[in-house]
C-alpha cells in the first residue's frame, strides 16, 4: 500500500501550501449536524458535532463520546481530529462545531489548542459572531513554534 500521508510525526508545514479555497460552510454546518446526532452524551445531555475542511478537500467529522467516568469524555473535536490522522493526515481549513440545537458552538479550551495544532492560525472556525481565525479565537496561542523557538515567538 502506498501512501501520501507524511510521516506520523512531521511538524506541521505552513509552507507551499496552497492558497485557500472558498468555503462551503453550509455542506459544513449539514455535516456537523449530522454527526452530532451520533454522540453518545447519556449523561450532559449535551451532543456536540463538529466538521472540518481539509486541505485537500476532505471533510472529516467528530461527536462527543462520554463515559461513566465523567472525567475521560472525549469532546466532539477529538474524534474529528483523529478522522483527520486516521484517513491521510493533512491541515484544517476550516471547522464547524454544532450543538444540539444545530448553531455554531465554541469549541472548549482544549479543543482549541486541538484546532491551533491541526490547522493553525490561518484555520477559519464558524462562530455565534461569524467567521473568525483561529489566531482570533486562540490569541497568543502555545503551539508547535515555541517547541523551536522558545517565548520570543508569538
Ligand atoms: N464538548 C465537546 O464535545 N466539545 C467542546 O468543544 C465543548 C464540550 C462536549 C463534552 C461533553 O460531552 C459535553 O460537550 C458537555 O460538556
Amino acid at each position: 500500500m502506498t501512501t501520501d500521508a507524511p510521516s506520523p510525526n512531521a511538524a506541521p508545514s505552513r509552507e507551499g501550501s496552497a492558497p485557500p479555497a472558498a468555503v462551503d460552510w453550509e455542506a459544513l454546518r449539514v455535516r456537523a449536524v449530522a454527526v452530532m446526532e451520533r454522540a453518545y452524551a447519556p449523561y450532559s445531555r449535551f451532543p456536540v458535532g463538529v466538521a472540518g475542511l481539509v486541505d485537500d478537500g476532505r471533510v472529516v467529522v467528530g461527536c462527543n463520546v462520554e463515559n461513566a467516568a465523567y472525567g475521560v469524555d472525549l469532546c466532539a473535536e477529538c474524534g474529528m481530529v483523529s478522522e483527520l490522522h486516521a484517513s491521510g493526515g493533512g491541515r484544517l481549513t476550516a471547522v464547524f462545531c454544532v450543538g444540539g440545537d444545530g448553531l455554531p458552538l465554541m469549541p472548549c479550551g482544549r479543543c482549541r489548542q486541538l484546532l491551533w495544532e491541526n490547522g493553525g492560525a490561518e484555520c477559519l472556525l464558524m462562530t455565534p459572531e461569524g467567521v473568525l481565525p483561529m489566531s482570533a479565537v486562540l490569541p497568543q496561542a502555545f503551539g508547535p513554534d515555541n517547541l523551536t523557538h522558545g517565548g520570543s515567538r508569538p
